[in-house]
């Protein structure tokens, strides 16, 4: 089973939107998936009770009820992190991921503290030392004549950890979310540029030797 983990302290970054997008990828692809929700806000298994029936399914998990209790043969699990996590419950977060994706939107702000998050908390981390390579930041939300993108992009090239993707400010995550589905349920004529944006993030994911 691989384990993926969406996480920044940040609010608002996108981490619910990158985690039920790459719930719904894989349970297209027919990949037996679950979707661990730690927010006390139940972004994501709200997203999974507006998902209809009739999809692909995603198993849902409050994962505030203590220990996770998933199917035996799951074989992707997404984890959706509330935000302001630090110290010890973002170690506990870490400890269960092979994989870690952190979000980053292109504005002051939120770039100078994912740069804190990141130097200051993630690199830190017992379960992270000496895995740089098993976390991936994705800029979210990105409007690509934003003069701050490039403060983004230097900000990216500056860390230890790889940029894996960059993915538009478009209202299709919205429209998606608000039926429960993933982007890679909607008309592809409709997707197709942010499909394109998705395929480093689900290589990356899928592939990254563990
Ligand atoms: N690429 C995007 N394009 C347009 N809207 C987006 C995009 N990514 C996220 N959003 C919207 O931005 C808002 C915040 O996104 P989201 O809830 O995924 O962030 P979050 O990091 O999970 O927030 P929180 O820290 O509160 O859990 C939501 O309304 C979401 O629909
Ligand atoms: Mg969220």
């Amino acid at each position: 089973m691989r384990t993926i983990v969406v996480v920044n302290s940040k609010g608002g970054c996108g981490k619910t939107t990158i985690a039920t997008n790459l719930a719904g990828h894989f349970a297209k692809r027919g990949v037996r998936t679950a979707l661990v929700d730690l927010d006390p806000q139940q972004s994501s298994l709200e997203w999974l009770a507006a998902r209809p029936g009739w999809r692909p399914s995603i198993h849902g998990v409050d994962g505030q009820k203590g220990s996770l209790h998933l199917p035996r043969n799951t074989q992707v699990t997404i984890i959706d992190s509330p935000a302001r996590v630090h110290g010890r419950q973002l170690s506990d977060i870490v400890r269960r991921a092979d994989l870690v994706v952190v979000p980053v939107l292109p504005s002051p702000i939120d770039i100078r503290a994912a740069g804190h998050f990141i130097t200051g908390d993630l690199l830190h981390l017992g379960a992270l030392k000496g895995k740089s390579g098993r976390i991936a930041l994705v800029a979210n939300r990105v409007r690509e004549n934003a003069k701050i993108f490039s403060a983004l992009q230097t900000f990216l090239r500056r860390q230890e950890i790889r940029h894996v993707g960059t993915l538009r400010d478009t209202q299709n995550y919205i429209r998606a979310a608000a039926m429960g589905l993933s982007i890679f349920e909607l008309a592809p004529s409709l997707v197709a540029r942010d499909l394109d944006q998705w395929r480093p993030l689900t290589r990356w994911v899928s592939r990254t030797k563990l």
